[in-house]
């Protein structure tokens, strides 16, 4: 009974006594005393049942326990409630804070950071709803939490409405029309037979069969003025689900790989936002590719391949390609200096290039990725400088060359798990005219083309194994 006062349980006794009836004191006159034998007096008194409510008291004594119980529950509740209340308190703070430091700064703030702040002003907002309805009766606190977080709302909305680069605006539409687009592809699905579809790291099919529309991501970090380079989202085995976005454009005289950005999402690529830039020297041509934390390039001036530690920006392996050639001696049409062209497929990363002895032609060579040595290599009958780019897909090959300004055609295959040479045509529609570099990655199955200073990007279309 510890949480029932005595004050409380004064009443609770004075309660009993009032509805009992008065004890009989004659009763406790019918007393027979008695002498034993050592002269000690005995005597018994007899109290009749009715006299004191003894079943009552025990009841009593169950309900005032069962109070108890249930006021502890209650005094647990508050005070579960109160630290919760604490804990939206200093959160309201926090984001008050983090308000007032975004109006005091004019740096565009992004969607993104609306967004996750109203949802968790609206997952304060819900919290404080129930927390009223529980505690029943008006509770300032409460009240006061309920205003402020509404206030926030407000400041949250006026807040989005200066956004001077209208970035939202744009965003949105973007999104819209994403939707849109979808609706669409949904509408569409109803009229077509089901596609094919292929897990991506999935080789179990019969090769690309079709492109989708080229995707524009946007203009590349350094400007129009760098027309050459590569871009690709980042590609691994052992980390199927990372994203990481690398930009590299090439410096204006479109040989020298100098700079490139990492961006850890699609978002931060988008909004050119909480970006990392280094430095290298130097690359040469479009021609690199980044697998496992790595980026490969062709070291400048040279046949050297060059093995680049992204999270230190340490070149930690150079080694030659055996008989490449180099210095712009057999590059893509259109694309000079990409004399060492890395790709990265399913199976990991291999390098396109030419030899003295193929005569111009394509050579292939699947690379070791951890020593850069050379595991197996292939001659194609394919002239390199006659193909605008290339990129490997499930270890077949695919060759590209000009249509005109506006389209690219996949032209040429060449398939190393069997040795054989084959003519395709899918043609692809692109935003400019020369295609600076491909590079396919094999998590999200798409290809990231750097066209002439933007970043765009096609989805693939496979086909089925029977249908080859
Ligand atoms: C006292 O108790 C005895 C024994 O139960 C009974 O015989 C007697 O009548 C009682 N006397 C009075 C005055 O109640
Ligand atoms: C607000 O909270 C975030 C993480 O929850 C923390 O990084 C930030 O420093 C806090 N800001 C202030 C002003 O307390
Ligand atoms: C709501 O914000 C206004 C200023 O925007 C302020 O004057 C007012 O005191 C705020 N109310 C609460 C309950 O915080
Ligand atoms: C339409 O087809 C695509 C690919 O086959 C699938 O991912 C998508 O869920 C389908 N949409 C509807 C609404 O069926
Ligand atoms: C290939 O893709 C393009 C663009 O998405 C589409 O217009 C065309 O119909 C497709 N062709 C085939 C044969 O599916
Ligand atoms: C790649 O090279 C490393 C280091 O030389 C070696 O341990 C590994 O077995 C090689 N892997 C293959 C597939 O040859």
């Amino acid at each position: 009974m510890k949480f029932i006062s005595t004050a409380a349980l004064f009443l609770l006794l004075q309660n009993a006594a009032a509805t009992t009836p008065r004890p009989n004191y004659e009763a406790f006159t019918n007393v027979t005393g008695s002498k034993d034998d050592r002269g000690v007096c005995q005597c018994s008194v007899y109290l009749p049942d009715t006299t004191f409510p003894v079943y009552r008291m025990e009841a009593l004594e169950l309900t005032a326990q069962k109070l108890s119980k249930k006021f502890e529950s209650e005094l647990s509740k508050v005070s579960k409630y109160t630290q919760e209340i604490e804990i939206y308190e200093k959160r309201i703070l926090n984001l008050t804070s983090r308000i007032e430091h975004m109006e005091r700064t004019s740096v565009t703030y992004t969607e993104l950071d609306f967004k996750l702040m109203r949802l968790e002003i609206s997952e304060m907002e819900k919290l404080v709803t129930q927390l009223k309805s529980t505690l029943t009766g008006s509770n300032v606190i409460v009240e006061q939490l309920y205003e402020e977080i509404k206030n926030l709302s407000l400041m949250v909305n006026e807040l989005e409405s200066l956004d001077k680069h209208n970035i939202l605006a744009i965003r949105r539409e973007i999104q819209a029309l994403q939707s849109k687009l979808q609706e669409c592809e949904a509408h569409r699905n109803q009229s077509t037979p089901p596609v094919h579809y292929f897990p991506p790291g999935s080789c179990g099919h019969g090769g690309i069969v079709n492109i989708s529309q080229p995707y524009m991501i946007q203009l590349n970090w350094r400007g129009f003025s760098h027309k050459w380079g590569a871009w690709g989202r980042y590609s691994s085995p052992l980390y199927p689900e990372k994203e990481l976005y690398w930009v590299a454009p090439l410096n204006t005289d479109g040989r020298y790989l100098e700079y490139y950005r990492l961006h850890d999402s699609y978002d931060n690529l988008l909004l050119f936002r909480h970006s990392n830039q280094f430095r290298i020297q130097y690359g040469e041509g479009s021609g690199m590719a980044v697998y496992n934390n790595y980026m490969y390039f062709n070291a400048h001036g040279s046949r050297d391949m060059s093995k680049l530690d992204l999270n230190s920006n340490n070149v930690v392996l150079r080694k030659t390609l055996p008989g490449a050639v180099y210095n712009n001696r057999f590059s893509y049409a259109g694309v000079s200096w990409q004399d060492l062209d890395f790709a990265v497929d399913e199976s990991g990363l291999w390098v396109i290039y030419s030899t003295e002895a193929s005569t111009g032609n394509i050579v292939i060579s699947k690379l070791n990725e951890t020593s850069l040595d050379v595991i197996s290599t292939w001659e194609t009958k394919q002239y390199r400088p006659s193909v605008s780019n290339a990129f490997i897909v499930c270890g077949v090959l695919y060759a590209t060359r000009p249509v005109n300004t506006r389209k690219e055609e996949i032209f040429y295959t060449y398939d190393t798990n069997n040795g054989r040479e084959g003519r395709i045509s899918i043609i692809v529609d692109k935003m400019l005219e020369t295609i600076q570099s491909i590079n396919y990655c094999p998590i999200d199955r798409r290809l990231y083309v750097y066209n002439d200073a933007y970043l765009i990007r096609y989805d693939l279309t496979f086909q089925p194994l029977s249908a080859v």
